[in-house]
């Protein structure tokens, strides 16, 4: 019988904290056996405000997927999503080893330590080096370096970092709720969205995953398989929502009921016969609550085209900058809760000039239909990418696991390098 090891996903996001225990079998069958959602107040904009909320919201979530598993968990892969997360590339340079110049895994690893000496500042902290193409004896273009023969391996590589701050703070939060964070077993939320999101043929040909949440922006370019490019910055839904409530001068929650009710990109993807700024009102009340206003729709999305256009135009520099590392990009795809506002992938298409698309987790097969949502892209990435760290090269033979030929290069990358 095929040997089975449990995995458990924690994504503490801005308006929830998600966690998903699945269990591995060796041939990469996976298998959710339970699931655990707690809203959380205690994260803006991705930021820690609160970490007695945040330790509440972890413990009600995975204490719900535990209590469906039916055992308890300890160690957990956990997302990274915050403006204290950064990205930039770095070039590594090793002289093999072997005298026969036989070039080796321990080679790669070397080459890759040795992209690791970028400078960054002392208060960050590395947590992915990912290889974006090798130089064998001046050959670019290498995609797997080992058993070639040269003398000198060069590697151009995507590095995240994160402030250690907020990594102690993470850490603290977890250790409370009494979890521990896997060896490796941080990851950026696009990365990992990336992973459960994305088709093998859009990471080939170069894509722009874009996750929209509560707090956060994320995006990462996967590219010729390889993640080239990533960024985060502090807009998302919440945003939009506060942007609805200020303007009409209602509470936050009516706003918020108002935006997943009746909100719309932008006035020009209401039908014709909505377009009447006085037509379609919707209900709410005022902020003092002793009066009810009417909204107008029209003005919503007014509101909401002004929010999402400084948040497109945010992704369009983040794309010019991976073009000038030379990745292509010809697709955008979207997931996240606010990913689901009706229009945004015209919208997007519109504005950035790209085909796009807004999706929903497709990897692994046999996915729960309560899983198959934008906002569980970033949980279900993550097991996904724990997945692909189990089953190394030694276990199963090459091309035989299921998770490895889901993932391609990146995964395998992310899981046989670190
Ligand atoms: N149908 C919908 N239309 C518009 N917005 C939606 C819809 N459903 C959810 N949202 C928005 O999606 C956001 C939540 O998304 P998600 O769960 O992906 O965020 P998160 O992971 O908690 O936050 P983050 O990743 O930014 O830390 C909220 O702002 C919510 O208003
Ligand atoms: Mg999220």
């Amino acid at each position: 019988m095929a040997r089975t090891e449990v995995l458990t996903s924690v994504d503490i996001g801005t308006s929830k904290v998600t966690c998903l225990i699945a269990e591995v079998d060796s041939d990469g069958n996976i298998d959710f056996v339970g699931h655990g959602l707690s809203p959380c107040s205690g994260l803006k904009r991705g930021a820690l405000i609160d970490p007695e909320a945040t330790v509440r919201a972890i413990e009600a979530a995975v204490n719900d997927a535990e209590r469906e598993a039916g055992f308890s968990v300890n160690n957990v892969l956990v997302s990274l999503t915050s403006e204290y997360v950064h990205s930039l590339s770095s070039h590594g340079v090793w002289a093999v080893a072997n005298p026969e110049g036989e070039i080796s895994i321990n080679d790669v690893r070397r080459v890759l330590d040795s992209a690791r000496l970028v400078g960054i500042p002392s208060d960050r902290e590395i947590i992915h080096v990912v290889p974006r193409g090798f130089t064998v004896d001046g050959h670019e273009g290498v995609r797997n370096p080992v058993g070639l023969s040269g003398l000198r391996l060069e590697v151009d590589t995507h590095i995240v970092a994160a402030s250690s701050a907020y990594l102690q703070n993470l850490g603290r939060c977890l250790g409370r709720a009494t979890l521990e964070v896997e060896e490796d077993g941080l990851i950026a939320s696009s990365m990992a969205s990336g992973l459960s999101v994305l088709t093998a043929e859009e990471r080939k040909l170069g894509t722009a995953m874009i996750d929209i949440g509560a707090g956060t922006v994320d995006l990462s370019v996967f590219c010729d398989e390889e993640i080239g490019h990533s960024a985060i910055c502090a807009m998302g839904g919440d945003l939009l929502t506060q942007d609805l409530a200020r303007f009409f001068r209602i509470p936050q929650d009516q706003a918020e009921r108002l935006k997943l009710e009746k909100g719309i990109v932008a006035p020009a993807y209401l039908d014709s016969d909505e377009k009447d700024r006085d037509l379609e009102t919707v209900p709410a009340t005022s902020l003092s609550g002793e009066e009810e206003v009417e909204v107008s729709r029209f003005e919503m999305a007014q509101v909401l085209e002004a929010r999402l256009l400084d948040i497109l135009e945010w992704v369009g520099k983040e794309l010019a900058k991976a073009e000038k590392q030379g990745l292509v990009v010809t697709s955008l795809v979207l997931t996240g809760g606010g990913a689901q506002l009706p229009g945004l992938a015209n919208l997007a298409c519109r504005e950035l000039d790209l085909p796009c698309r807004v999706a929903a987790p497709c990897y692994p097969e046999k996915l729960p239909d309560q899983l198959a949502s934008p906002i569980y892209s970033t949980a279900i990435g993550l097991i996904l990418h724990g997945a692909s760290r189990r089953l190394l090269p030694n276990d199963v033979p090459q091309g035989s696991s299921k998770v490895k030929v889901l993932l391609g290069r990146v995964g395998r990358w992310l899981a046989e390098v670190f």
